[in-house]
């Protein structure tokens, strides 16, 4: 199977429990990464790419549109449900493929992507094609799990995510295997350094990044 396919599958698999499992793992933290990343965009028609269950887009849309695109219908349909009970209007769901956006050059206002860059398998083409639909100036946002910086914290840390998140996740899911991806995926993600290179080298322009969480995770914020 393509590393692409049993991404997908993957999501399929967890997407039931894949809410709960999130604020469950990061204690709740993770609504406060999401609301932070997305306070880095403008107003206006914002792109969401890799939404999942939509929480990044349902965010962006108190104050923007948002449309909110993954390639996992399976996700993508418990975002529809999400906003379907929360009456959100102002929000789209598409199914798209972050490496080859449907979208026009130059559609939105701003693109963000929330642990999902991780993912693709070109990350290069992903950030061209978010770089590529959004307007001039503006913003391309990259949230993502990082490998924190003080040594001792790190290997408190460390424990967690890769020895104790995993069983949970795997007696939660149902599914043993995708919470060993989580870290050895992380593992693998770039430096802070290295990635702001590769946004960079997409064509995104004045990157900054901001650790939050003892560096857990990393907001990348860049312009077009
Ligand atoms: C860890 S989830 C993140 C979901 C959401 N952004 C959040 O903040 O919880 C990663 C999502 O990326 C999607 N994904 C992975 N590779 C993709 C690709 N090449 N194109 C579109 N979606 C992709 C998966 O289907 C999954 O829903």
């Amino acid at each position: 199977m393509q590393k692409k396919e049993s991404i997908r599958k993957m999501f399929a698999g967890i997407s039931p429990r894949y809410d709960f499992l999130n604020h469950l793992l990061s204690l709740g933290r993770d609504r406060y990464w999401r609301r932070f990343a997305v306070s880095k965009l403008p107003r206006g028609i914002i792109l969401d790419v890799c939404s999942g269950t939509g929480d990044v887009a349902i965010e962006a849309s108190n104050k923007s549109h948002a449309v909110a695109s993954d390639f996992c219908e399976e996700m993508l349909q418990l975002c529809a449900q999400k906003i379907k009970v929360r009456g959100i209007a102002n929000i789209d769901c598409v199914q798209n493929d972050a490496e080859n956006l449907s979208f026009k050059d130059e559609t939105f206002n701003g693109a963000i992507v929330a642990f999902g860059i991780r993912n693709v398998s070109d990350m290069e083409k992903a950030l061209s094609e978010m770089n590529r639909v959004v307007k001039k100036k503006g913003k391309v946002v990259i949230l993502e799990f990082s490998q924190p910086e003080d040594p001792f914290f790190r290997s408190v840390y460390y424990f967690y995510f890769k020895r104790v998140l995993p069983l949970i996740g795997a007696v939660i899911s149902k599914k043993s295997g995708a919470y060993d991806y989580l870290p050895s995926s992380v593992m693998l993600f770039p430096e802070r350094n290295e990635f702001v290179e590769l946004m960079k080298k997409s064509g995104i322009r004045n990157v900054e990044f901001y650790n939050l969480t003892y560096g857990i995770v990393t907001v990348y914020v860049g312009v077009k």
